[in-house]
């Protein structure tokens, strides 16, 4: 029996993707993209925003505990996939593809455009491309981590051979802005890379973990139900419980990422960790005894942007130029779940 000519057949969807490399046994990053709509609120901003509502926060107490000077808020209507198509189209140019060379995409997202359909399935049509495998990823702020894990392993099992993964979203829009202990830490944004099967080792190993045990420090707990919404759909975070975590976590998926890969922390380059609060990420490069130098952080001007924080810190690294071919760069999430992991490469 022939497919219907609006479904694709498995051999019409496998027409997607980029060539086959002969021997590919790996999977490696080929190109970075990111993408941060163009509001900006500086610290100074949220102190205006939240004295309107008789709030009271400064730019020393939000500098001086977390390291976030600025963020950005997407406007009104924009949505996840709205921030994810232009971080995409920004990795794919910078891997040398075009979206039909795509033949997988993951959005790693806590804020998808709806219930459903997924964003992943969003993107794919805004891209202009059909057939292809698409789904989100929900680990919260381990998203993007999670996210390329599984795309690794699916390309490495042959499942793909160009995989586009993106972390997006839009966080301003759970945000409760009469609580000034979560709102002033979060940020809208999108960051995505192309991950392609490769004949030389790229990814070199992943440790992923999850925690429900914790749940409850770090939620967003309404859902839909009956035509509305049922319970808070705001984010409600228990700071403190989250950092002693956090600080524990990312030391342990660090190292044994680096023990799965057979390296050390004298091989990295780069440690890119979820930017989430400076303090958190200065004390698991102190820990694993990495020059300060050597840490990748942009928290300070795009606040916690959740699954998104990852690559677009990663992209900021490449762009600059401070990143490069042959580094070895340690990735790393850790929120709600409780989630957490690493990913260690060789860009
Ligand atoms: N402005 C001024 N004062 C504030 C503010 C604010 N915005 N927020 C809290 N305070 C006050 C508190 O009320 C408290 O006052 P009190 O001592 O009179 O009670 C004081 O500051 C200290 O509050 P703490 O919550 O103990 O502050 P802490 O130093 O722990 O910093 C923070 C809070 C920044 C949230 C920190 O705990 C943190 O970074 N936690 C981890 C967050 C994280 O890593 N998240 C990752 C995952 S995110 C995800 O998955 C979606």
């Amino acid at each position: 029996m022939t497919a219907p000519s609006s479904v694709p057949s498995s051999t019409a969807a496998r027409s997607h993707g980029a060539p086959a490399v002969t021997g590919a046994r790996f999977s490696r990053i080929t190109g970075t993209g990111s993408y941060l709509p163009p509001r900006r609120l500086t610290n100074h901003d949220m102190v205006a925003m939240l004295a309107a509502r008789g709030i009271e926060t400064s730019d020393e107490w939000i500098v001086e505990r977390t390291g976030i000077r600025a963020r950005h808020f997407a406007d009104d209507g924009v949505n996840a996939s709205d921030l994810a198509l232009p971080a995409a189209r920004d990795a794919l140019e910078s891997a040398g593809r075009k979206p039909s060379d795509v033949d997988l995409i993951i959005v790693a997202t806590s804020t998808p455009d709806m219930v459903f359909p997924s964003t992943a399935s969003i993107l794919q049509h805004k891209l202009g491309v059909h057939g292809c495998a698409a789904f989100d990823l929900q680990a919260v702020c381990s998203g993007f981590v999670y996210a390329l894990t599984v795309a690794d392993a699916m390309v490495r099992a042959g499942s793909a051979r160009c995989a586009l993964v993106v972390g997006a979203e839009v966080f301003s829009r759970i945000l409760d802005f009469n609580d000034r202990t979560t709102c002033v830490l979060f940020g809208d944004g999108a960051g995505a890379v192309v991950v392609e099967a490769s004949s030389s080792p790229g990814i070199l190993a992943a440790d992923l973990h999850a925690d429900g045990r914790h749940l409850g420090i770090l939620c967003t707990p309404g859902t839909v139900a009956g035509g509305q919404v049922s319970g808070t759909p705001l984010l409600k975070m228990d700071g403190p419980a989250v950092f002693k975590l956090a600080v524990g976590v990312l030391e342990s998926a660090a190292r044994a990422v680096l023990e799965k890969a057979g390296r050390t922390e004298a091989d990295l380059d780069w440690l890119i960790p979820h930017q989430a609060n400076i303090r958190i990420m200065q004390g698991t490069a102190r820990k694993l005894k990495l020059p300060l130098e050597k840490l990748v952080a942009t928290v300070d001007e795009h606040g916690n942007t959740s699954a998104a924080s990852v690559p677009l810190a990663l992209d900021v690294a490449v762009k600059s130029g401070r990143l490069r071919r042959g580094d070895t760069v340690m990735l790393e999430g850790v929120g709600g779940g409780f989630t957490w992991g690493a990913v260690l490469f060789d860009y």
